[in-house]
């Protein structure tokens, strides 16, 4: 393994052999460990938690939110990884949680490379976790902002003749439960559209999204919190997904921007039972591939 800290960090199951802590500021609630916290998760701390609860108090369903949005990306990574895809960049990665995305498309392609990124270094203080690759694949975690996808496409894992990424295969990207803390002001056509230019036609993207569409009283002051603690959160509609996927350039594939409860397994001859009601999840899932 390899990593030093800052920007550069990485650590990988081929290259290097070195580790040093990142530094970790436990005073101020982070997302990921909140996140933790509702996932049930054992990672957070009392300002964590103490946030994570007044964000109970004022939607009590935001378990239901992340465990539904965790359904949703086991399903689309097991999906694109049975038609073929072998690769993943997954952007806000969070505290490992099993089955991560590597558990699920190496469960599929033995063979598969996944490149994982986090801009919070409690995530890079975990990432060990994240290390269990099969013999034929291969696992890489390095620090970045997703704001920043020049840092994450030009890091030093994908230089050099055996690059963490093939950038000359299709890719999938897996944007969860990320992008609704990129602001109108960061500019989520620039960030996203910088990712898929750099990747070759049969990429796909992986989205999913907190809306206000169905509980909207509840999710606004969810969202009220997080910015009165310094935190971005910004909901995003059916609409305003399907226009940055147009926007993209990109194929809405089958059954499009849905909310991320009612997704079910393609295999399933089942009639889909919905997980939770679309107003617990309140959180909408897409899968586009580029032509
Ligand atoms: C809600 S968690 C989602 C974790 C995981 N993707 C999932 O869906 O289960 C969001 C993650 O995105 C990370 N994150 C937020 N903004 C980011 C940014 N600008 N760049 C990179 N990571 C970011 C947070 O640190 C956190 O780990």
């Amino acid at each position: 393994m390899t990593t030093d800290n800052g920007e550069t960090a990485w650590l990988s199951t081929v290259a290097g052999t070195s580790w040093t802590p990142p530094e970790i500021d436990f005073t101020k609630p982070q997302t990921a460990r909140m996140y933790d916290y509702y996932l049930g998760g054992k990672d957070h701390y009392e300002p964590d938690r103490e946030t994570a609860e007044r964000v109970v108090g004022v939607w009590p369903s935001v378990g239901k939110f992340a465990r539904a949005n965790r359904h949703f990306m086991h399903l689309a990574v097991e999906r694109l990884a049975a038609v073929g895809v072998d690769q993943f960049l997954d952007v806000g990665t969070g505290i490992p949680t099993s089955p991560n995305v590597h558990e699920i498309a190496q469960a599929v392609r033995p063979g598969a490379r996944i490149l994982y990124t986090d801009h919070d270094p409690v995530v890079l203080a975990h990432a060990r976790a994240l290390m269990n690759s099969t013999e034929q694949g291969r696992i890489d975690y390095i620090q970045g902002d997703l704001r920043s996808p020049g840092t994450i496409l030009g890091h030093p894992c994908m230089a050099g003749p055996d690059p963490a990424l093939d950038l000359a295969r299709p890719v999938a990207v897996t944007l969860v439960a990320i992008m609704h803390f990129i602001t109108p002001e960061d500019d989520p056509r620039r960030i996203v559209g910088a990712l898929m230019d750099a990747l070759p036609s049969g990429s796909h993207l992986v989205l999913s999204h907190i809306t206000a569409e169905f509980a909207p009283a509840e999710v606004d002051a969810a969202a009220r919190l997080y910015h009165q603690q310094g935190l971005p959160a910004q909901a995003r509609d059916e609409r305003e997904l399907s226009e940055l996927v147009d926007a993209l350039g990109l194929e809405l594939l089958p059954p499009g921007v849905l909310p991320v409860n009612r997704w079910t397994p393609d295999t399933s001859d089942e009639p889909p039972t919905p997980l939770y009601t679309d107003a617990e999840a309140s959180c909408l899932g897409l899968i586009a591939r580029k032509p």
